[in-house]
């Protein structure tokens, strides 16, 4: 945060910087899509702002109220607090993990976020700014208590679907009401849910309307497109008033006399979690929160626009005295392998356990999602993509750039910086120095207006520019094998040696710059190659980037490290076929469209795939099988280890099948088995194959099998 005055760089307008990533639920694991949406982007530009010396808090914590708790505890049949306290300790440690370097990772249910935000609440209400109204809601009589939406299940009245909420049917993804349901049940107790009166204080957004034209139609046209379009859009269509409490027994107490079981709407004081947890970092929240000098940028998914655009501005405004966000620099959203992130259907790459499965990786990680970065639009994360990127671009250019570097400058050199020979200097030495300066600026730029993937092509593209050089120098056909004494050879060595020296010293200082180029986005790279260059953090100061200097002549360095190491298949089928298996496949598309209200009934089905050729269908074995034993597979809630006897041997194959049958029940059931399929680890078992089963629209799997039993190995053709 605050730095010595001494090391101030210049600040321009801004006095100094506030930046805020969104605060995620705590109510599951942070998964790849929450990274690459906000918390790689907000780092990357946070660690550059440090590099540039610019003073900078970067702020985040648990949003640890709102129904999304109060569902999940539900679910796992525990309190809130407990799901907040394991939650919240797995998110924290899986930022930690990923380098993501708040200056405060703190939770909403902090005493210090519970009085601000009551606070807040408190002096809008006394200066008479909310609305009170009485409405009718939900009430189940048995469990006294009002239901939120979700809390409410009944049938679909689109698609039938006898478990959809008040919200959302999750089947065919239509947008409800809980009185559009046919037979409504509470999920609590299951009564009826009858209509009750109760009172609420409505946050009357339309009379900020006027205002929030003006200060983000008229004053942020610079805004990213997908942001500055949904707030028109909301504007346009006009505001309304919003209730900014909730019945509930979760979250933050209204403090009004007359308010018990209410509780602050969960959107009301997430984002008052920035300020509080700013108070909890430092003395001087305040010069952040309230000097107009202060840059704040939040960083957000799509989801959250609105609240942070429209509704949080609104709140700051209408209470007074805090900066209002400079920019708002939402991502779209990252699918997976073709499919939206599910977190109730288990489609996701869960960051906890990509750091258990690719120790000392975490920077591939890091660079995928930002060089595949949602900018403009929503994108697709795949296990092939995350291979590929890592082989080739991390490996075959930026560490062999770095490593080919070290070797040549410790057999050619004697493990130390050469000296630079302007006197036999030439274009391609003046051309690379003039790309190093170059890549600062582009980089920088392209930083500076939030293109963090532009930014770092950037950098792996100086790499690359690194590795012509060298190709073009090759400084080791410029050895002399048995030079011979004397004369116009000796010269001829000298004038080599000079070269080599040239070649090397430059690709060292290039090695230097892109320690400083690659920090802000993989900074355990970057650490990595300070010690191999064996300078301290000093280094990394932006404004040394662009320099030729850094290293100083005759300084010795140490040998190479491996920066990244190659990804095998083996690895990738592994993560394939873990998203797969680990996929509870109950509900194909259930949140396709999510937040869109479609009511497409054909999303009942998932979608018909392209023709194929028979040859291709050809290629396939299928063979009868019978099972002959099944049991569980340790640590793998849905794997089932079956034995298959095909005739001509009998077969180990792990199927994802363990939530929808008990092994004792299907021992002795004929199957139908890819018998060519190639082997696969799981869970360190090799499958060898796998048995086909048809999927209802309830999301249960059925066997395909024999009518009559029949020959096991007998082909199906
Ligand atoms: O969408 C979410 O995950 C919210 N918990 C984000 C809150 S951001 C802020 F307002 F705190
Ligand atoms: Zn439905």
């Amino acid at each position: 945060m605050n730095i010595g005055e001494d090391k101030k760089a210049p600040l321009g307008v801004w006095g100094r910087y506030l930046i805020t990533a969104a605060l995620p639920y705590a109510n599951g694991p942070v998964h790849i899509g929450h990274m690459a949406g906000v918390y790689v982007p907000a780092d990357i530009y946070v660690r550059y702002l440090r590099a540039q010396k610019r003073d900078v808090v970067f702020v985040g914590g648990s949003d640890e109220h709102g129904v999304p708790i109060t569902i999940r505890a539900m679910k796992e049949g525990v309190s809130p607090q407990q799901i907040v306290d394991k939650y919240h300790a797995i998110i924290k440690e899986s930022f930690e993990q990923m380098g993501i370097s708040f200056d405060i990772y703190s939770r909403t249910s902090n005493q210090v976020h519970h009085e601000t935000a009551a606070a807040f609440f408190k002096k809008l209400y006394d200066e008479g700014l909310f609305e009170e109204k009485e409405t009718e809601q939900y009430y189940d009589e048995n469990a006294k208590i009002f239901l939120a939406d979700r809390y409410i299940t009944g049938t679909c009245p689109v698609c039938s679907n006898p478990n959809a909420y008040g919200d959302q049917c999750e089947r065919c993804g239509s947008s409800l009401s809980p009185e559009l349901l046919i037979n409504p049940r509470s999920t609590l107790s299951d009564a009826i849910p009858v209509k009750k009166k109760t009172k609420h204080w409505y946050f009357p957004l339309q009379n900020y309307e006027s205002w929030l034209k003006e200060w983000i139609l008229e004053g942020h046209k610079e805004w990213k497109n997908n942001v500055y379009g949904q707030c028109k859009s909301w504007l346009d269509n006009g505001l309304q008033s919003r209730a900014m409490t909730r019945d509930s027994n979760w979250g933050i107490k209204v403090p009004l006399p007359d308010a018990e079981g209410k509780v602050l709407y969960v959107w009301f004081d997430a984002p008052i979690g920035y300020i509080s947890a700013t108070k909890e970092l430092t003395p001087q929240w305040a010069d952040y929160w309230c000097k107009e000098d202060t840059k704040l940028v939040h960083f957000i998914g799509k989801d959250n626009i609105v609240f942070h655009c429209i509704i949080f501005p609104a709140m700051l405004k209408a209470h007074g005295n805090f900066v209002l966000p400079d920019n708002v620099p939402a991502n779209e959203f990252l699918n997976i392998e073709g499919d939206k992130v599910s977190t109730s259907r288990n489609w996701a790459v869960w960051v906890n356990e990509y750091v258990k499965d690719f120790p000392g990786c975490e920077d591939v990680l890091r660079y995928v999602l930002c060089s595949n970065a949602p900018e403009t639009k929503d994108n697709d994360f795949t296990w092939k993509d995350f291979q590929e990127k890592n082989n080739s671009e991390l490996v075959a250019i930026f560490g062999n750039f770095v490593n080919r570097t070290f070797v040549l400058m410790h057999k050619l050199c004697n493990g130390k910086v050469p000296p630079l020979h302007t006197d036999v200097m030439d274009e391609t030495d003046r051309i690379l120095i003039e790309e190093i300066k170059n890549a600062k600026t582009k980089v920088e730029n392209c930083i500076e207006e939030y293109k963090f993937r532009e930014a770092l092509f950037e950098v792996i593209d100086l790499a690359r520019k690194g590795n012509k050089y060298l190709q073009e120098k090759e400084p080791w056909k410029k050895v002399p094998l048995n030079p011979p004494s004397g004369g116009a050879f000796e010269s001829d060595a000298m004038v080599n040696h000079k070269l080599i020296d040239n070649c090397i010293h430059l690709c060292l200082q290039l090695t230097a710059n892109l320690a400083i180029l690659i920090n802000p986005f993989l900074p355990f790279t970057s650490k990595k190659l300070l010690h191999m260059l064996k300078v301290v953090d000093k280094i990394l100061d932006w404004k040394n980037a662009g320099k030729i200097k850094l290293l100083s002549v005759g300084y010795s360095l140490r040998p190479p490290e491996l920066l990244f190491r190659k990804i095998e298949d083996h690895e990738l089928s592994y993560q394939v076929e873990k998203l797969r298996s680990g996929s509870i496949k109950s509900e194909p598309n259930n949140e396709k469209s999510e937040k869109m209200g479609t009511n497409d009934k054909s999303t009942n089905q998932p979608a018909n795939k392209s023709t194929i050729q028979y040859d291709d269908f050809a290629k396939l074995d299928l063979r009868t099988g019978t099972i002959v034993s099944a049991e569980k597979v340790e640590k793998a809630d849905k794997l089932l280890k079956l034995l298959i006897d095909l005739g001509f041997e009998t077969r180990t194959i792990v199927s994802g099948i363990a939530l929808h049958f008990k092994p004792e029940e299907i021992v002795g059931k004929q199957v139908v088995v890819v018998a060519n399929l190639a082997p696969r680890k799981m869970r360190g078992i090799e499958s060898n194959g796998m048995i086909l089963m048809a999927e209802d629209k309830e999301g249960k799997l059925h066997f395909i099998n024999p009518d009559d039993k029949i020959n096991e190995g007998s082909p199906v053709t």
